[in-house]
């Protein structure tokens, strides 16, 4: 099968490609100009020199991406003062379809919110005897890296990158956060194949960033230390950026994660992650490049018999003391919750502790915890509301960081994302990287409308049926009440339910037959949440003003323990495990009803996937709803069967 179009389908560029365009030339301008002239080819425009319909043009004043468009006698003009601006212009145009040559439209000028918008790919070069080529992958190989090498598919890369685009993603990060043996040499001696790819990547204005091990001066043949305040290895590393750069002069930076599950970092030398961070931020510095470094540092050989560690707490309580002494060029790339990625966690209060420092959030697009790409889960609502939420509880339309990072969800998969409605996860986090403010529903039309151009009114309902409210679906049939890391121990995916509770991975719910939850309150619990500013601290602290959907991430309950609706919680937990269970039937129904309205192999995929996805579901209702009433014995108020 050839590769799946996503967002891209020929068809996507008709309105476009039958229009006289206007456009400069150089640089990545030629890519616009390329897009138009094959839009143009199949749909019987031209790209002319007057007398155009569509414009592009460079002006000054919109910034480094932003772009403009208005519409006036019969013209529509998109004008940029960057030539990244004009590609993103030319896909806004694409997205208004016809609608961009309809009368006139007042002027509008779009800017991101986020000026950096990047993907972290956790692929490996050589495959990893656990992980795979790519950790934490469900979409089958790497896009970059195959057993070992370089995969060389560079049109599949390209493609990729005029996807990546298209939906505003501006950096890629090639190789995974855990650097082994082979991708610590991408660094030096294997450079070139990051070369290689960035210069397929450029042209859609995207920049490439390489992950880094603390420790390249001991493993690549340097100094015998990476003590970051030893003069031999800042020397080492200002040396290995300075060819880094010899060989890609818009090279990004690097990506580090330091004293994290078991990596090398700093404290083996008693240093901060200031001293490592500002060391490679000093390395990079005169070339403009930038280090993310990652704050998800906790201690992941914890006793489970030690009530007083809470792993949530951990990021802030390293980190917020060294506030303000972060570089200028080094950037803490926060987990968007406090533990890892869960189907529903608090956002990190670290978030809205570092006023002083630049701050990444980190979302994983990869659904390691959310189905694996076997269930469908749409996490544009999740997304939503933490890039809305208020450190301080005020309500404004800023920006909850400086940047924004995922782990990506592609692979060398036909659908590239395993799953072909996680496609829209990819273009989701995009667009919402641009404006976080919009509506995930109407990113999701876009998705929609685009990847199935004339999609009629029964298709659009049909995939807002079972997208909008997936990922709800799949809280409600895995983790309700916020409850996390029911889940097998290591690959994560399927109901475990102490799975992890005696673990040394401090992921715990201390199920009792009296109760659930964590205890992380500021009297009784591990003072959790006290981390935050008020009003959240506040908020949170107390079980009845706690939201419903975070109670026993903060609270250890009684399984009585009433909640806002007038259930107890035992009762909220058998209801919401036979509802999930029911919605994900009812989203199966839905998608067999759409066969003949989507092309025959990706409905055939995807129905591929809720057999599997039902399986998994009536799996976790059991198997959790068995374990609580075993745990407490009540029964269900309601006499269902339960194992
Ligand atoms: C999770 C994930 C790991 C990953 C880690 C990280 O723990 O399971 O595979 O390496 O996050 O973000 O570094």
């Amino acid at each position: 099968m050839d590769v799946d179009a996503a967002w891209l389908p020929a068809e996507a560029f008709r309105a476009v490609g039958r229009r006289r365009s206007l456009v400069p030339a150089g640089g990545l301008v030629d890519t616009v100009r390329r897009e138009l002239v094959d839009a143009c080819e199949r749909f019987g425009g031209r790209v002319v020199r007057e007398d155009a319909e569509l414009v592009f043009e460079l002006t000054e004043g919109l910034g480094e991406e932003g772009f403009a468009l208005t519409r006036r006698d019969g013209i529509t003009t998109v004008t940029a003062s960057d030539e990244r601006g004009l590609l993103y212009g030319l896909f806004h145009v694409v997205r208004l379809g016809e609608e961009a040559f309809a009368g006139d439209r007042p002027r509008e000028e779009h800017r991101p919110a986020y000026a950096r918008r990047m993907l972290d790919h956790w692929d490996n070069v050589a495959v990893h005897p656990v992980m795979g080529q790519v950790e934490r992958g469900y979409s089958g190989g790497s896009l970059f890296w195959a057993d070992g090498r370089a995969r060389g598919d560079w049109e599949r890369v390209r493609a990729y990158g005029r996807l990546l685009a298209a939906c505003g993603i501006n950096a890629v990060t090639v190789n995974n956060v855990n650097v082994h043996e082979t991708e610590a040499r991408l660094l030096t001696d294997r450079i070139g194949d990051v070369a290689a790819i960035a210069d397929v990547l450029r042209p859609y204005g995207i920049r490439t960033h390489l992950s880094v091990t603390f420790a390249a001066p001991v493993v690549l043949g340097g100094p015998p230390t990476a003590d970051p305040l030893d003069g031999a290895v800042r020397d080492w590393w200002a040396r290995a950026t300075d060819a880094v750069y010899g060989a890609i002069a818009d090279f990004g930076g690097y990506v580090v994660k330091a004293d994290s599950e078991g990596r090398p970092g700093p404290f083996a030398y008693g240093r901060s992650h200031a001293d490592g961070a500002n060391m490679l931020a000093a390395a990079l510095e005169p070339y403009g490049g930038t280090v993310h470094w990652r704050a998800f540092v906790y201690d992941h050989h914890q006793d489970w018999r030690d009530r007083g560690t809470d792993r949530a707490r951990a990021a802030y309580d390293h980190f917020t003391p060294l506030d303000g002494r972060f570089a200028k060029n080094a950037v803490l790339q926060v987990k968007h919750g406090p533990m890892d990625f869960q189907v529903r966690e608090p956002v990190s209060p670290l978030i809205g502790a570092m006023p002083r420092t630049r701050l990444a959030v980190e979302l994983q697009v990869t659904q390691e915890y959310t189905g694996q790409q076997r269930h469908a889960c749409w996490l544009g609502p999740m997304w939503s509301e933490v890039l809305g939420f208020r450190p301080d509880g005020e309500v404004s339309t800023g920006r909850l960081a400086h940047e924004l990072v995922a782990v990506s969800n592609v692979g060398d998969d036909p659908f590239w994302t395993g799953h072909p409605l996680a496609q829209a996860n990819l273009y989701t986090f995009g667009r919402l990287a641009w404006n976080p403010a919009a509506d995930p529903r109407a990113i999701l039309d876009e998705w929609i409308a685009l990847t199935h151009p004339g999609a009629d009114d029964r298709l659009t309902a049909g995939l807002h049926t079972v997208l909008d409210g997936s990922w709800s679906t799949y809280e409600k049939y895995t983790a309700p009440l916020g409850v996390g890391f029911m889940v097998q121990p290591g690959h994560h995916y399927g109901p475990g339910v102490d799975g992890y509770e005696y673990s040394p991975w401090g992921t715990y719910h201390f199920a009792d037959r009296d109760g659930v939850g964590v205890d992380r309150s500021t009297g009784t619990g591990t003072g959790y949440a006290g981390q935050y500013a008020t009003p959240w601290s506040g908020l949170y602290d107390s079980p009845a003003t706690c939201p419903d959907d975070l109670l026993l991430f903060f609270h250890h309950v009684p399984y009585t323990h009433v909640l806002p609706s007038g259930k107890t919680v035992i009762q909220h937990i058998y209801d919401t495990h036979f509802e999930g269970v029911a919605e994900v039937e009812e989203a199966r129904r839905v998608w067999t009803g759409l066969a003949g309205l989507v092309e025959p192999a990706r409905h055939a995929r995807v129905a591929e996937r809720y057999e599997e996805q039902l399986r998994g579901a009536r799996e976790w209702r059991d198997q959790i709803n068995s374990y609580f009433l075993r745990k407490s014995g009540v029964p269900d108020e309601r006499g269902r069967t339960i194992y």
